[in-house]
């Protein structure tokens, strides 16, 4: 019998001793329950690769609507090469990596959850017009016709965007995080700090970002209030929608949902302040035929509660909310 031969029989038998050992120690002993196992973390949704975007006259269009997304201000901006229509902003502004970024306002969950009824509108809303809502609210412009190569374009890459989403259920990381609320209104002094802090040094020293010169179109860090943002009927208008983006997002070079660099307190704070300065007014008068589903931080009366419009823009929300539950039992 070779060495090695001996060397590998007295290492099976070390092993088959200590295997039975341990069988006897596990068989014999107090059942003790397993240890819980190390908790896997839950990946966040992902978007499917642009290069698997067929090339065909329907990935034409899908590209098209990427790049829409991507350069809004290129074709629909004021100087638009389609048509001059919006604010010179780009739905990637908002809706980050054209919209599939986990946190990061992506459009996941559109594709299997649209049509679907809005309290906003009271109605079923279709993708289109959601888009047409965003263009005509967040980029402070008009609406797409719905036959336009534009529309059609946009709707094919957002549904293709939640393609291999399962439908009834609600990916991870998809829209923006709802951040606690507070126990006291957001302090937009407090918050005027944390943008001179964090902020300032790219959406500039009076929210008014700055303009891509390179591109000739859109904005290297797009502007955060006056005449060239969002007006008063976006979804970022609402504090809570504002806070929880910015939470996860921003400072843009450095933030993320889970190594954020705000505290929930200044990022509700930096909202109070950013909102509270001086934006595009426009009234969306047929918003919330049934007053009482206004969400609490929709900061326009007539409100089916007691609390003031200041209560409603700035907070503290838990209150209403008790209310608001109280009335619906
Ligand atoms: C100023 C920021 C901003 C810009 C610019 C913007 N959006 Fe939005 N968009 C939002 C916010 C905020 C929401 C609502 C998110 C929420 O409430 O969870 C939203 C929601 C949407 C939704 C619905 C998402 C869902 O899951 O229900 C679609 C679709 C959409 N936007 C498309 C667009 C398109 C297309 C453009 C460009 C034409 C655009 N948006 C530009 C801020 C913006
Ligand atoms: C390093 C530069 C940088 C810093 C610092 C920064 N941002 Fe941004 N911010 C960006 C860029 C770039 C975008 C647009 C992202 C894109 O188009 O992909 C953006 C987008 C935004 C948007 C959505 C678009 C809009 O203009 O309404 C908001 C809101 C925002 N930032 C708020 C903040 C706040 C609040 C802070 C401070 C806490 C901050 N940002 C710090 C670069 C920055």
């Amino acid at each position: 019998m070779s060495r090695t031969m001996q060397g590998w029989i007295l290492l099976t038998g070390v092993a088959v001793i200590l295997f039975t050992i341990l069988i006897n120690a596990h068989s014999t002993g107090p059942q003790v329950a397993k240890p819980a196992l190390p908790e896997v973390p839950e990946w966040p949704w992902e978007a499917p690769d642009t290069a698997a975007i067929p090339q065909t006259e329907t990935g034409k269009l899908i590209r098209y609507g990427r790049d829409l997304i991507v350069k809004t201000a290129h074709y629909l901006g004021p100087q638009g090469i389609v048509q001059p229509i919006s604010n010179g902003m780009n739905c990637q502004n908002c809706h980050l990596d054209a919209g599939t970024r986990p946190w990061g306002n992506n459009y996941g969950a559109v594709a299997t959850t649209y049509p679907r009824y809005r309290d906003r509108s009271g109605m079923v809303e279709s993708v289109e017009k959601r888009i047409n809502d965003c263009l005509q609210r967040s980029l402070n412009g008009k609406a797409l016709d719905s036959n336009s190569r534009e529309l059609k374009a946009m709707v094919a890459y957002i549904k293709w965007v939640g393609s291999e989403v399962q439908a009834n259920k609600k990916p991870l990381g998809v829209g923006i995080s709802n951040l606690p609320y507070l126990d006291r209104p957001a302090d937009s002094t407090q918050g005027a700090f944390v943008y001179a802090q964090y902020c300032q040094r790219c959406h500039g020293n009076d929210g008014q970002g700055l303009s891509d010169s390179l591109q000739h179109a859109g904005y290297l860090y797009p502007p955060l209030w006056g005449a060239h943002s969002y007006n008063t009927g976006a979804g970022l208008y609402r504090l809570s929608r504002l806070a929880g983006y910015v939470r996860d997002n921003m400072p843009y070079d450095e933030a993320f949902h889970c190594r954020p660099v705000l505290t929930d307190e200044e990022a509700w704070d930096v909202a109070a302040y950013i909102n509270a300065r001086a934006r595009p007014a426009k009234p969306f008068p047929k918003d919330w035929p049934d007053i009482s589903t206004k969400p609490v931080d929709h900061p326009f009366g007539p409100f089916s509660d007691t609390f003031s419009t200041q209560q409603h823009k700035f907070g503290p929300f838990k209150p209403i909310e008790t209310q608001k539950k109280k009335a619906k039992t």
